[in-house]
């Protein structure tokens, strides 16, 4: 189903919100606000109950059975496939990566593409602000094949230094990884122009849009980017699932990553040829239902519409923003131009960990910590940080319970 275009003014949200039955509950004796969006977002009840009807009555292994059952399963893993293609405008279901989420997908590029074209002396540019997800598996490669890493500074506002990265690019840069939305600072890079850089200089770019893909339209073409990684759980869909997009050429190009049943061609003991993309890529009984269930929870961000969802979520970041600057000792960590929607903080000399709490027993979930992003955290000289991030079936209301939850916090400590 191609994506229905809609304005925000068409959607009912308070009708939405009703979608999602984990909202409608007390914590801690309080009604639960959930800003904890991008560590995971909540599932609405259609793609609880598609999960429920594939179980019950549809469930059988893919791609084996000659028989009913396993056709029809088949047909709605391999319909996931091309629901994701056209999410993202890819130019192949083909290019659809099955994978067990972002990263599972980095460490696919890393360990199958890196393996055989990265060599000592190789450069791989990467930035301050990444996940270890983007982090880690790319040292691991490197200290296999001798490749060095670069990393991209980040500047006091929260942005990537554009010119320190086209410093860092020269013929030895062979792969470009940044993320699109840090989930630590909320800045959105300007990826289409640093994959434009990465390419002039021969380089590959991959995108870590796990925390643009659930809130904005993407189109893979238009990025232009070779690889894309994103996750299920964080767009409605099921944990333990995500996707590699690559373009076809280099997946083609590419050896498995793990071995096993389904991504072969033939195999005897003298010699085992491989299954053609995507398949080779994902060896063994895949997570069927867990494919279903995001090709159902496309469909609900479809029916809603992109484009009101990032309308949604702007106006909204942008009265919490508000909101949070009223808030006196409060220090954004990360001031980025181009937000998305959330906003990383500490107050006065308040651990974050002691925000959350006491924000968690009025029935505010909130991310505190270091976000799985320690290098930034280091660069912003903070140990740890509040996070709240928001997703399109928040409310002002929500907004306005975290901030009487702040001046709580405070009072604590006065
Ligand atoms: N990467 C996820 C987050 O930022 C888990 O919370």
């Amino acid at each position: 189903m191609n994506q229905v275009i809609s304005n925000i003014s068409s959607v009912d949200f308070d009708k939405i919100r009703k979608d999602f039955p984990v909202l409608d509950q007390k914590l801690n004796g309080h009604p639960l606000v959930y800003l904890d969006n991008a560590a995971s977002s909540q599932m609405p009840k259609q793609v609880a109950d598609r999960l429920d009807h594939y179980h019950r009555y549809e469930h059988s292994n893919v791609h084996r059975g000659i028989h009913t059952l396993s056709q029809k399963a088949t047909n709605a893993f391999e319909e996931a496939r091309i629901k994701v293609k056209e999410l993202i405008n890819a130019a192949d279901s083909d290019e659809i990566v099955y994978t067990s989420g972002t990263t599972d997908s980095i460490n696919l590029v890393a360990n199958s593409y890196g393996l055989i074209n990265f060599k000592k002396g190789d450069e791989i540019i990467l930035s301050e602000m990444e996940h270890h997800a983007n982090i880690v598996p790319w040292q691991m490669i490197a200290q296999k094949t001798g490749a060095v890493i670069k990393v991209i500074p980040v500047t006091d506002q929260g942005e990537l230094d554009l010119d320190a990265y086209k410093g860092l690019l020269s013929a030895k840069t062979k792969m470009v990884a940044v993320v699109h939305v840090s989930n630590a600072l909320g800045t959105v890079n300007p990826v289409k122009k640093i994959g434009e850089l990465a390419h002039e200089s021969g380089a590959m770019m991959l995108i870590d849009a796990a925390q643009s893909v659930p809130h904005k339209k993407i189109d893979v073409q238009d990025l232009d980017a070779d690889f894309i990684t994103f996750s299920a759980h964080k767009m409605c869909g099921p944990t333990g699932f995500g996707i590699l997009y690559g373009k076809m050429n280099l997946l083609e190009a590419m050896p498995p990553y793990r071995g096993g049943g389904d991504m072969i061609d033939k195999v005897s003991f003298e010699e085992t040829t491989y299954n053609r993309v995507p398949f080779r890529f994902e060896a063994g009984t895949p997570p069927i239902a867990a494919a279903i269930g995001l090709s159902s929870a496309i469909d609900y961000l479809n029916d809603i519409g992109m484009s009101a969802i990032e309308e949604r979520e702007n106006q909204l970041v942008e009265y919490m923003m508000d909101r949070l600057m009223e808030i006196q000792g409060l220090r954004l960590i990360g001031d980025a131009k181009e937000r998305a929607s959330l906003a990383s903080f500490v107050v006065g000399d308040i651990h974050a960990s002691d925000v959350g709490t006491i924000l968690d027993k009025q029935g505010i979930a909130i991310r505190t910590g270091h976000h799985c992003a320690q290098p930034i955290l280091k660069r912003f000289k903070v140990p740890a940080t509040a996070r709240a991030s928001l997703s399109f079936y928040n409310t002002k209301d929500d907004i306005d319970r975290f901030m009487d939850g702040i001046k709580t916090v405070k009072s604590f400590f006065q």
